[in-house]
């Protein structure tokens, strides 16, 4: 999501500045640019798409200096576009941004009425406003930005370059990464290492609530609120590929690690604990449009199908709506009933899903009021769809979709939060508690994925299982779907999930000592009855994987245990996802698939 780039040395930056762009590009963009000084003016050069076209808009006007800050764009306020392209420039400074900064309208509102005046729709250009505005009450760049960083709510890197001092670029961090290169009379700043290693291996991991300056000399970091602190110096020893998967072995892997930071940006900004409810102006769906819902249709493919049954579930128990959950690639080519009075929840990672684009379509033109649930701004479904809500999970580079689903259940946890709120189903105090679980998730998570190797183990056992059975109830049920999806789509083992009461339906036949049988066991209203039909699994000497919050539960039955924190019912399934995820991946690692890249499939898939 983003990458920035700063360079302060002796030679020309433009090259280097393309090049670090370059080597962020696995985050992911849509739109690029750079400011570099030349000594007398700060010369801004910005392209929407690929980094070609900045290249070429460089190509045709080049521009010469030693010092500069680049930064490629994955949008989240505001359209891919070259006006939304960083820099943004307010004064004499210009600033380059990654993250979301929560408090944007209500400083846009301020600083409007002030009479700046903005040429885009973002919320970093906020950000240079705030920093010319600290600079014409005399404040020096460093404090000005220090000034700043007061007022800003949310998450961001930052790094800042004035026209009045071509010898220094000012950087901050707060909740998304920065690091600095330390070379021999030379300084850069970056979103990851992979952009800073061919020119040094020696780098500086700034912390939440640093600020710091680099100038060609060294760096000066001190604390937003306080005095200087010390940084080490890391040597890095990684090769180029392994650093851009964050010294991870597949990109899969770190998604699963990135979940808790998908979830907090996903949440930020929106939740509102006082109310009980969510601020979500994007989504269209106001207090008077949700009381007239008749009904919610999710639409969804694959891996978003299964989020979208977390949402039907949670709408029907919180919102008290009726609800169903289609598979996209179905629900056109039945003449289905739908239209005015429906919501349509299209569900889709990639935003570009030829049959959840063309099911959402459908239902538009039949009446229903859409609503669009995607991970890319400005992707098809966004644009087809009435309202949004985005999950701001970042870029997912794995075909194997990981963080976007359990980002895509939180955004569904609150919209049925968010719908219930303003039906009067849901009283404040039980939507501030569910708000608040939600809001305990990543810490949950981040427990959850310091288990990662335990769960390797167990994968170790069953890496030569011919067949799998992945089994919950209620809204675990759809969590083992997903769990049967991730281990056939990346190891080719043939899984299948099952919601547990359907087992003494068919497939306990299956059973037997080979079958390895992925059981959840949160403790929630369904685990009395999934209990009794972990019982049936076992009297058929089935291999029970229990996932469970309370180790006793399944003493007598599981082969193996994987205990995860205990959540509420309504988010327990964002928590049990994870090691379903993680033992997926050690599977197919030890089996020696292409885990990024399984076979046969596409990250986005755009026919029907
Ligand atoms: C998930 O691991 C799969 N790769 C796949 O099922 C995917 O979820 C499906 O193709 C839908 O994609 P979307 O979310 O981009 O619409």
């Amino acid at each position: 999501m983003c990458g920035i780039i700063g360079y302060v040395g002796n030679e020309e930056c433009a090259p280097i500045l393309l090049d670090g762009l370059r080597r962020l590009e696995y985050r992911g963009y849509d739109s690029a640019g750079v400011a570099v000084h030349d000594g007398q003016e700060l010369r801004v050069l910005r392209a929407a798409g690929k980094l070609t076209a900045l290249g070429d808009a460089l190509g045709r006007n080049p521009v010469h200096g030693a010092t500069g800050i680049g930064h490629t764009r994955w949008a989240t306020h505001g359209k891919p576009s070259e006006h939304n392209a960083h820099p943004h420039v307010s004064g004499n400074v210009a600033v380059v941004h990654n993250g979301i900064i929560e408090n944007h309208v209500e400083l846009k509102t301020e600083l409007k009425a002030s009479g700046r005046v903005f040429k885009s729709d973002t919320d970093t250009e906020i950000v240079a406003h705030l920093i010319d505005l600290a600079l014409g009450r005399g404040l020096e760049l460093f404090e000005a930005v220090r000034e700043t960083l007061k007022v800003l709510r949310g998450a961001y890197a930052i790094a800042v370059l004035s026209k009045d001092d071509p010898s220094r670029i000012i950087l901050a961090k707060n909740a998304s990464p920065l690091v600095l290169g330390v070379g021999d009379g030379v300084m850069l700043a970056a979103s990851d290492v992979p952009a800073l290693l061919s020119h040094t291996r020696d780098v500086i991991f700034l912390e939440d609530g640093d600020l710091a300056e680099i100038r060609r000399e060294g760096a000066k970091i001190v604390r937003v609120d306080g005095g200087p602190v010390e940084r080490p110096v890391t040597r890095i020893t990684w090769s180029l590929m392994q650093a851009e998967r964050g010294g991870f072995k597949h990109f899969m892997l770190k998604e699963i690690h990135e979940q808790p930071r998908a979830i907090e940006d996903t949440l930020r900004g929106r939740v509102n604990l006082d109310e009980g409810g969510l601020e979500a102006g994007e989504m269209g769906l106001d207090a008077e449009t949700a009381k007239k819902i008749r009904r919610v249709v999710f639409l969804a493919c694959g891996t978003s199908y299964h989020a979208a049954l977390h949402g039907r579930y949670l709408l029907e128990s919180l919102a008290r709506v009726e609800a169903v959950a289609e598979l996209a690639s179905e629900f056109r080519y039945r003449d289905p009933v739908v239209g005015e009075g429906d919501l349509v929840v299209a569900v889709s990672q990639s935003g570009e899903t030829a049959d959840t684009l063309a099911a959402a379509k459908e239902a538009r033109e039949r009446g229903a009021r859409v609503l669009a649930v995607v991970n890319v701004q400005g992707s098809a479904i966004a644009r087809a769809a009435h309202g949004t809500l985005y999950t701001h999970a970042g870029p997912e580079i794995g075909v194997a979709s990981t963080k976007c689903f359990t980002a895509q259940q939180a955004a569904l946890t609150m919209l049925a939060i968010h719908v219930g709120r303003s039906r009067g189903a849901l009283s404040v105090e039980k939507g501030r508690a569910l708000l608040q679980e939600l809001v305990e998730v990543p810490a949950k998570m981040r427990e959850t994925l310091a288990g990662a190797r335990h769960v390797e183990g167990i994968a170790r056992s069953i890496v030569h299982a011919r067949d799998a059975l992945f089994l919950g109830r209620g809204l675990s049920a759809a969590v083992a779907l997903e769990g049967a999806l991730k281990l056939k789509e990346i190891s080719y083992i043939h899984a299948e999930g099952y919601a547990g009461g359907e087992m003494k339906h068919g497939p306990l036949a299956l059973v037997d000592r080979d079958m390895p049988v992925v059981c959840l066991l949160p403790s929630d209203s369904t685990l009395e009855k999934m209990l009794s039909n972990v019982q049936e699994v076992r009297a058929r000497d089935g291999v029970v994987i229990a996932v469970l919050d309370e180790p006793s539960v399944a003493r007598d039955i599981a082969a193996h245990t994987i205990v995860v924190p205990r959540a509420a019912e309504a988010v327990s399934p964002l928590v049990t996802s994870v090691p379903l995820q993680l033992l997926s991946y050690y599977v197919a690692d030890h089996r020696g698939t292409d885990v990024d890249q399984p076979r046969n499939l596409a990250k986005t898939v755009t026919v029907e």
